[in-house]
C-alpha cells in the first residue's frame, strides 16, 4: 500500500478537508452510538493541534440529492464538539457562501464541520462542479472515512482530483489492520462467516478460499450448506436456489485443500422470538417444523478446537439470531473464545461489516479483538477482493 499518512503533512495553517464517516445511528435527533465519531477524534485533534483549520465533511442517511431536516449533521456537530472536548463550528450547507463563512473564520487549530453531503445531488454522482466546489473550500485532502470509501462520491474521489490527498489516522489503522489480516501472510488463518445469505456473501467466499485454511461457517447461509450436502434442515431459512453454489464452494474449498466447518448442532424452534421454546438438536436431527436458530454447544466447542494454532482470524457476520436470546448463546461463546485467545496474544482477530459489531459488542468483546472495523458495505467489498475507489484515490494521489 502506498499512500501518504499525516506524518507527511505539515498541517500548520492549511484549511484541511477530513472525508469522515458521521453516518452515525440517531433517534429524534439525538446521537445513540457515537463510535464513528469517536474514531475521527484522533485525526481531527491531532491536525487541529498541528495548527490546521479542519473542516470535517460527511454524508448523513440517504437523502437523495434533497435537504431533510431529519438528516441534518446539526446534532452531530454538538456529539463531536462533547467528544472532543473543543467548540465546533457547523456549517448548513456544505458549499457555496454558507460555508465560505464558516471557512473563512475559522481560526487555526479550529474544527468546524459542514452540512450533509447528500443534500447535494451531486455528491452521489460525483459531479465534478460540485467536488471542485468542495475542494475550493481546502488546501489539502485527508480521506479518514474507510466506511464510505467504497462510493465513487465527489467527497471521496472527486476532491482528491483536486487537491493533494492523505490518509487519516483511522484510514490507515483501518489499511494495516485488514492487510494484516489477509495480506500478511500468516498461516495457519482462518475466516468465520456467518449471517443470514450466501447470496450476499458469494464473492466474499470465492475470494477467501484463496486466503484460509479454514472456512467457519454460521447462521442462517450454513443451512443452504447442510442442505447442500442432503441434511433435513426443516423449516430453517434457507437459499434453495443457491444449493449448486454451496456444493461448488464446498468443492473448490476441497481441491484447494480449504477446510469447511459446518455446525454439528443447533439450537432449534418453532418460532424466532425471545425466550421461544426451543432444544438442542444433532444437525441430522433437526425437526420437520423447526428451525435452527444459533450453532449448538458441540459446534462452539467444535470451532473453539479448531481455532486452536490458528494464528489469523477474520470475522464477519454472526453465527445464529443473536439479537433474539437464548438465540444469542452461540456467537457469544465463539467470539468469547476468539477474544480469549487474542488477548492471549495467540490469534490475531480482525471482525468487520455490518451486524458483527453489534453482535461482538453484545458479546462484550469489541475491546478484546485485535481490530474491530466499524465499516459496513466497504468491508464486504474490501473482502471481495475489490479496489475500493477512495483507496486507489489516496494512492494515486
Ligand atoms: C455506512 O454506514 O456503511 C457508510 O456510511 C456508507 O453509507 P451508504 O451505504 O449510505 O453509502
Amino acid at each position: 500500500m502506498t499512500f501518504k499518512t499525516l506524518d507527511a503533512l505539515d498541517a500548520k495553517d492549511k484549511r484541511v478537508l477530513v472525508r469522515v464517516d458521521f453516518n452515525v445511528p440517531m433517534q429524534d435527533g439525538e446521537v445513540t452510538d457515537a463510535t464513528r465519531i469517536e474514531r475521527a477524534a484522533r485525526t481531527l485533534t491531532e491536525l487541529a493541534d498541528a495548527g490546521a483549520r479542519v473542516i470535517a465533511l460527511s454524508h448523513f442517511g440517504r437523502p437523495k440529492g434533497r435537504v431533510e431536516s431529519s438528516m441534518s449533521l446539526a446534532p452531530v456537530a454538538e456529539a463531536l464538539g462533547r467528544t472532543l472536548g473543543r467548540k465546533v463550528a457547523f456549517a448548513e450547507d456544505c458549499i457555496g457562501e454558507k460555508a465560505a463563512a464558516v471557512v473563512d473564520t475559522l481560526p487555526a487549530g479550529g474544527i468546524a464541520l459542514l452540512e450533509n453531503l447528500r443534500f447535494h445531488s451531486g455528491e452521489e454522482k460525483n459531479d465534478p462542479a460540485f467536488a471542485k466546489a468542495l475542494a475550493d473550500l481546502g488546501d489539502v485532502y485527508v480521506n479518514d472515512a474507510f466506511s464510505c470509501s467504497h462510493r465513487a462520491h465527489a467527497s471521496v474521489t472527486g476532491i482528491p482530483e483536486h487537491l493533494p490527498a492523505f490518509a487519516g489516522r483511522l484510514m490507515q489503522a483501518e489499511l494495516e489492520a485488514l492487510e494484516a489480516a489477509l495480506g500478511g501472510g500468516e498461516r495457519p488463518a482462518a475466516a468465520l462467516i456467518g449471517g443470514a445469505k450466501i447470496s450476499s456473501k458469494l464473492q466474499v467466499l470465492g475470494q477467501l478460499l484463496g486466503k484460509v485454511d479454514k472456512l467457519i461457517i454460521g447462521g442462517a447461509m450454513a443451512n443452504t450448506f447442510l442442505a447442500a450436502q442432503g441434511v433435513e434442515i426443516g423449516k430453517s431459512l434457507s437459499e434453495p436456489d443457491l444449493l449448486d453454489a454451496a456444493r461448488d464452494i464446498m468443492a473448490k474449498a476441497a481441491d484447494q485443500e480449504v477446510e469447511i466447518v459446518l455446525p454439528v448442532d443447533g439450537i432449534v424452534a418453532e418460532k424466532l422470538e425471545p425466550d421461544a421454546d426451543c432444544r438442542t438438536a444433532k444437525i441430522e436431527e433437526v425437526g420437520e417444523t423447526e428451525m435452527i436458530l444459533d450453532v449448538g454447544p458441540a459446534s462452539v466447542i467444535n470451532i473453539k478446537d479448531k481455532l486452536e494454532g490458528v494464528k489469523v482470524l477474520l470475522w464477519n457476520g454472526p453465527m445464529g439470531a443473536f439479537e433474539v436470546p437464548p438465540f444469542d448463546a452461540g456467537t457469544t461463546d465463539v467470539a468469547k473464545a476468539a477474544a480469549v485467545l487474542t488477548q492471549k496474544g495467540k490469534l490475531k482477530t480482525v471482525a468487520g461489516g455490518g451486524d458483527t459489531v453489534s453482535a461482538l459488542a453484545h458479546a462484550g468483546v469489541l475491546d478484546k479483538f485485535s481490530y474491530v472495523s466499524t465499516a459496513g458495505g466497504a468491508f464486504l467489498e474490501w473482502l471481495e477482493g475489490k479496489t475500493l475507489p477512495g483507496v486507489a484515490a489516496l494512492e494515486t494521489s
